[in-house]
């Protein structure tokens, strides 16, 4: 019988709560600093992400049997090995092996190095050298910032004055931080989303996923942290599935093993079908946000066999999934991710039949209030892509808040339309 602690307070955190709490060996689950909705299924704790030391007196204080980590700040600031230094049991990677994620330049050398399939790139420090380079390319130029910058980090600039504004800005002003840029070929095809369980050498595999990046409907609009997800995508075949679990992610996974800092956590391939085959666009270090949200509910196993299991260092039994097809829509503050108003009322929420992540809320004199960018995602699941919509936007509607919107063709790659 286990006593968890679940870092992180989005959505994501709150469908690992979720899964969580289906699990016949846990008795108890905290969460920091988890939100309105985590605090109906767990115990928040009022402690930050990223306070290490915080989270590890708590933990020690609580006893806590294992500690699941959310976001890559926190596998960034070195959380697993403060834990792991404590003789604490936490399912996440090092801060070494979290570069993956943290270094765009570490990933891209590592992809080069073991031929696993990326676009070409050049990385810079110097900014009139970066502009040279960018000058006597095609466009759109894809500059990414070498570090975490809050899913900000990334510019395609569709004219010589975009990129320079760009690079000035990562540069010259280091408006995110002294550092370097990558400059990647542009690459075009549908996006996917691939995440993989990985213990060293042993990975396994979840359910593809497919977010929807910008604000508006038709993917117009800026780029966001997500405004919804679903799973099952026909565009890909088994056979693209197979091509890229082999030959990214678990190739990924033994080049980590060789060059020392093996993945104990969730391996995310953000990946595009290109014409000229499946290649990799970024890798993140954590379970993906909004994907999570439609990806854990389809889980048929334990999780926290696999969570432990991973943490341990010792094999699981191959997860099992349904066969159901999950989608979610984000309803998010009017605004986003502009300015937006906090503390709008929302009602209906008990009306609603599926599942309600809870992003961005608060509860307010017993009433639930948005409280963040991103307020909460409806998931539905169902036996085909048009069942499970329609079933998320029916419920959907049922939900009332004057300053709430979200978009209308989630999945549209998968009905043509
Ligand atoms: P990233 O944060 O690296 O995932 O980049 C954010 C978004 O920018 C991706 O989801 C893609 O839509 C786009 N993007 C990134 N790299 C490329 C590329 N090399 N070619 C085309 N689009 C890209
Ligand atoms: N859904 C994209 C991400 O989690 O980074």
């Amino acid at each position: 019988m286990a006593k968890v602690l679940v870092v992180g307070g989005g959505g994501r955190e709150h469908a690992i709560v979720d899964a969580l709490s289906r699990s016949a060996k846990v008795t108890k689950i905290y969460c920091a600093p988890g939100n309105a909705g985590i605090g109906l299924q767990a115990e928040n704790v009022a402690i930050k992400d990223t306070d290490v030391d915080g989270l590890l007196a708590f933990a020690k204080g609580n006893a806590i049997d294992l500690t699941v980590v959310g976001p890559e700040a926190a596998l960034a600031v070195g959380i697993v090995d403060a834990f792991r230094g404590a003789g604490l049991k936490i399912f996440g990677h090092t801060k070494a092996a979290t570069r993956i994620e943290s270094s765009k330049e570490f990933a891209k050398e590592l992809m080069f190095k073991y031929d696993i399939p990326t676009s070409g790139y050049r990385s810079f420090t110097d900014y009139t050298e970066a502009l040279e380079y960018v000058k006597a390319r095609p466009f759109p130029a894809v500059l990414k910032y070498d570090g975490l910058a809050a899913g900000k980090g990334v510019v395609i600039a569709a004219t010589l004055e975009e990129a320079d504004a760009a690079l000035k800005d990562m540069l010259l002003d280091c408006s995110f931080g002294q550092g370097k840029v990558v400059v990647e070929d542009f690459l075009t095809g549908p996006e996917f989303s691939f995440m993989c369980f990985v213990d060293g050498g042993r990975v396994y595999p979840m359910p593809l996923a497919q977010d929807h990046k910008r604000a508006y409907d038709g993917d117009e609009g800026p780029n966001t942290g997500g405004m919804g997800a679903y799973t099952n995508l026909p565009f890909i075949s088994e056979e693209d599935r197979k091509f890229a679990f082999d030959n990214i992610l678990c190739r990924t996974a033994e080049a980590m093993v060789a060059e020392g800092c093996p993945l104990s956590g969730v391996l995310y391939g953000g990946l595009m079908k290109t014409p000229q085959g499946i290649k990799v666009i970024e890798f993140n270090a954590r379970f993906g946000d909004p994907e999570t949200e439609v990806v854990l509910p389809s889980l048929e196993s334990d999780i926290y066999d696999i969570f432990e299991g991973v943490a341990s260092g010792k094999a699981v039994a191959q997860p099992a999934w349904n066969d159901n097809v999950t989608l979610g829509v984000v309803l998010a503050s009017k605004g986003y991710p502009g300015k937006y108003e906090k503390g709008c009322v929302i009602e209906g929420l008990e009306n609603v039949e599926g599942r309600i992540f809870h992003m961005g809320t608060a509860i307010r004199d017993g009433v639930t209030v948005t409280n963040g960018g991103r307020v909460m995602m409806v998931v539905c699941g169902g036996s085909d892509v048009a069942d499970a919509r329609g079933k998320v936007y029916r419920e959907v509607e049922k939900i009332h808040c004057d300053n709430l919107f979200y978009r209308h063709d989630i999945a549209h790659c998968a009905l043509d339309e």
